[in-house]
This record gives C-alpha cells, sequence and structure tokens, in this order.
C-alpha cells in the first residue's frame, strides 16, 4: 500500500461531488423572465409567484401554512414570534448547533436554556430536555442537525405534557423523515434555511411552517411588508397594529422561483444522497475507528452533512492528526460545531467586553450564567465528532469506493501515523 501523503506519499485523492446547487435551464429561464419585466419584489401572498412555492412547500410538508421568508434565521425568529414567545420566557435549545437555532430566541428578547444531547448523533436528548424545565418555559427548539431526524415522538410528548410550543429547526433536514413522516409537521411551527448550501438551495431564503392560521398571521404581523395585511382573510383582530414597524424578512420573487423548481427535485436529490451514505457506510462497516449513528424504524436522514464519531482510544492517534492524515490524502474531513455554545463568550454578560449587543441586558435581568452550564455529551460529541459535507447527488459506486478507500488507506497505517504524531509531539 502507498505511504500516507501526510508521511511523503502520493495522496489518493477524494471523488469531486456535484456542484450545487444545480438549477434547471427552465428555473434559469423563469428568472430571466421575472428580470426582463422587472419583477424582483413580492410584497404580499397576492404575488402569485410567492403564492405558488408557499403552496407547493405546504403540501410537501403536509402543513396548511407556509410562509416564505429570507433566511432560515428569519424563519425561526418568526415562529417564536408567531407563537407569541418574548420577554420573560424562556426557551429549551440544543448546546451543538449552528448558533442561529439559539441566537433566535436571543433576539426575539427570550432567555435560551441548554439542555443536553445524545453523544451519537448530537441531538437534543427528552430526558436531558424534561429536566431543563421551569416556571418560566415557554418552547422547546430542537434541530434536526446534519439532517438527522431529531426525536419528536417524545419531545411533543414532553411538551404537551407541560404545555410548552415545539419549534422545529429543519434548517439542515429538508426530507427527513420521522416515525414515516417529513420532519417540520410535528411542532406548533418550523424554521426551515434555504441558503445556497442547505439541501433545499435558492441563494438566500427560509420558510415558516405552521398548522395555526394565528401562529401565521402573528409572525405576518411583525416580519412582512405591513403584515401582509392586504390581503383577504387577514384577522381583524390584528388590523389595529399594522404598520412598518417590523424586521424586513421578505422573500424575493426571484427566490420563490428557485424555491418551487428545486422542491421539485429535492426527493430525487435526497434519495441520491443516502443511495451514496449506505455505499460508504458498507464499505466503512468493519472500520474500527469510525462508527455512524443508527436511525430506528420509521426514521431517515436527509443527509445535508454526514455525521460520524471517531474513537482515538482504538485509533492510538488524536483526531486531528486522524484529520490531517485523511486531508493530505484529498478528504474534506472536518468538526462543524467548534466547542459548546454556553461556552461563547458573547453569551457571557458577565465578562463580555465586545461590542455592544442587545440580549446582554436581557440576560443580564435574567441572571443566567451560562459559564456554570454542565453538557457533558455535547462535549463527548464535539470531541468525537467528524463531518462531511455531502454533495454526492448522483449514484456512481466508484466515487464511494474511492472515498472509503482514503479511510482504509489511513485506517491500515495507523501505527506509522501514530509514530509521525509521537515525533511531532517530541519535536
Ligand atoms: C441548524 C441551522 N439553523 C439555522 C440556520 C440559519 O439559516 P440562515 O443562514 O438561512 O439564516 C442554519 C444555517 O446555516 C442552520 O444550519
Amino acid at each position: 500500500m502507498a505511504k500516507l501523503a501526510l508521511l511523503g506519499g502520493p495522496a489518493l485523492g477524494a471523488p469531486a461531488p456535484e456542484p450545487h446547487p444545480r438549477f434547471t435551464d427552465q428555473t434559469i429561464d423563469r428568472v430571466g423572465d421575472l428580470l426582463r419585466r422587472g419583477q424582483t419584489v413580492g410584497l404580499n401572498r397576492n404575488c402569485a409567484v410567492i403564492r405558488e412555492a408557499e403552496a407547493a412547500i405546504a403540501a410537501w410538508h403536509g402543513v396548511s401554512e407556509c410562509l416564505g421568508l429570507s433566511s432560515g434565521h428569519a424563519a425561526l425568529h418568526s415562529a417564536l414570534q408567531g407563537l407569541g414567545i418574548s420577554t420573560g420566557d424562556e426557551v429549551i435549545v440544543s448546546p451543538y448547533t449552528w448558533g442561529a437555532s439559539v441566537s433566535c430566541v436571543l433576539h426575539a428578547g427570550a432567555v435560551p436554556i441548554f439542555a443536553d444531547v445524545d453523544p451519537d448523533t448530537g441531538l437534543l436528548d427528552p430526558a436531558s430536555v424534561e429536566a431543563a424545565i421551569g416556571p418560566r418555559t415557554a418552547a422547546i427548539l430542537p434541530v434536526h442537525l446534519y439532517g438527522q431526524p431529531a426525536n419528536l415522538t417524545a419531545l411533543a410528548r414532553i411538551a404537551a405534557q407541560h404545555r410548552l410550543a415545539l419549534i422545529e429547526d429543519g434548517s439542515q433536514a429538508h426530507g427527513a423523515v420521522h416515525a414515516g413522516r417529513r420532519v417540520g409537521s410535528f411542532g406548533d411551527a418550523a424554521g426551515f434555511s434555504c441558503m445556497g448550501g442547505k439541501l433545499l438551495a435558492t441563494s438566500e431564503a427560509g420558510y415558516l411552517l405552521t398548522n395555526s392560521k394565528n401562529v401565521y398571521w402573528r409572525a405576518c404581523l411583525n416580519t412582512q411588508h405591513m403584515g401582509r395585511a392586504p390581503e383577504g382573510d387577514y384577522p381583524p383582530e390584528l388590523a389595529p397594529y399594522v404598520d412598518s414597524l417590523v424586521y424586513t424578512y421578505r422573500l424575493s420573487q426571484l427566490d420563490a422561483v428557485l424555491l418551487q423548481d428545486q422542491l421539485a427535485k429535492l426527493d430525487d436529490e435526497n434519495a441520491g444522497r443516502a443511495w451514496n451514505v449506505a455505499a460508504l457506510q458498507a464499505h466503512l462497516a468493519d472500520s474500527r475507528v469510525l462508527s455512524f449513528p443508527t436511525f430506528g424504524p420509521g426514521d431517515a436522514p436527509a443527509y445535508h452533512m454526514l455525521s460520524g464519531n471517531f474513537d482515538a482510544a482504538a485509533a492510538g492517534v488524536t483526531r486531528e492528526t486522524w484529520f490531517r492524515a485523511l486531508r493530505a490524502e484529498g478528504v474534506g474531513v472536518f468538526a462543524y460545531v467548534p466547542s459548546p455554545i454556553p461556552t461563547w463568550p458573547r453569551l457571557h454578560w458577565q465578562t463580555y467586553d465586545g461590542p455592544p449587543i442587545g440580549w446582554q441586558a436581557t440576560l443580564c435581568a435574567a441572571g443566567v450564567d451560562y459559564r456554570q452550564v454542565a453538557v457533558p455529551q455535547a462535549v463527548a460529541k464535539i470531541a468525537r465528532s467528524v463531518e462531511m459535507g455531502w454533495n454526492y447527488l448522483d449514484r456512481q459506486p466508484a466515487r464511494m469506493e474511492r472515498l472509503a478507500a482514503a479511510f482504509w488507506k489511513v485506517e491500515e497505517q495507523l501505527d506509522a501515523l501514530r509514530a509521525w504524531e509521537h515525533a511531532e509531539v517530541v519535536a
């Protein structure tokens, strides 16, 4: 076997994924047509392009209401506002996610409370969520991270028992399935990101889902141009409050076209991603150092990223050394979440001395001290987590064979890697 590239041998090279997102000629023509006609703005649901995109997304998720928005953060923030979550409320969140799953709560004026996660998947642990519930808890906000479905059955049961709202962050999980149903329809509301790197990729966009007209219109009131008030079914009780004191979270018509057309390809693309994951996992089934979470019957991730776990004790080298060896071969491995969110300095109002941020006053008034938060399972997941971007959409067995070969090349030369690591440490 060839010497490891990290030790001076030839790199094996990893197979290239598809360029993503891919837009069809028909989509590009539709966008071109809007541009030629100068039709970029869509202020209300009477705009047919936006309305059609929202209707298609709502039907795909099996919910009654979809509100197209400018980003995933806007969608989550709108969901919280639609549910009336604000100052004085606490929302149980994950310490292991993209920051926007938490900053949406801060921007709503509420206080995030961190529960712990499952150390294999990094998804919110329902038992830890239940233990975090207090008198001010208003909602639970699980994230379907990397496209893995959170345990919505357990979380919905906890939310119902304690009369809490359930808000799903599906930003990385369009098409993930829990208990045989697509995520996004289990909670009182859900927010999804559709920026260009996501499974349902536009340029910059997002959407809110709910089965409640009440939540939908309250979200509109605070985030849409004049609350979308000119629409026929606007609730009269909200009419006195319609004004332009809103967050500007509008969706552009151009992105609405992309949303609708990309959605039409999504099931097929997700199936291709899953096919490639299954092929790679079959090749790596006997690995002693890398394992992947498994999911129960009825659950299926939609692979925005592929996340696994590295066993440093079995490997005899650190994850960083193993990463370096794989990267030298051309494999783009990384650890997505750098540290538990409660350790991030911008949440430590007691010691923070950076540029002013509005939420510091909220956290100070609530007296929360995130420096004391213990999330040992999130720490464990962060220490062993292995992520790869997963834009392998087309089914080409040779690519997964080649990717697996790079992992095996490193695994079969762990002795040499161990000696290299030792020499590095000594040096
Ligand atoms: C889990 C998660 N939540 C929320 C967001 C926010 O989405 P956006 O960047 O569209 O605001 C992202 C985006 O990366 C995300 O990955």
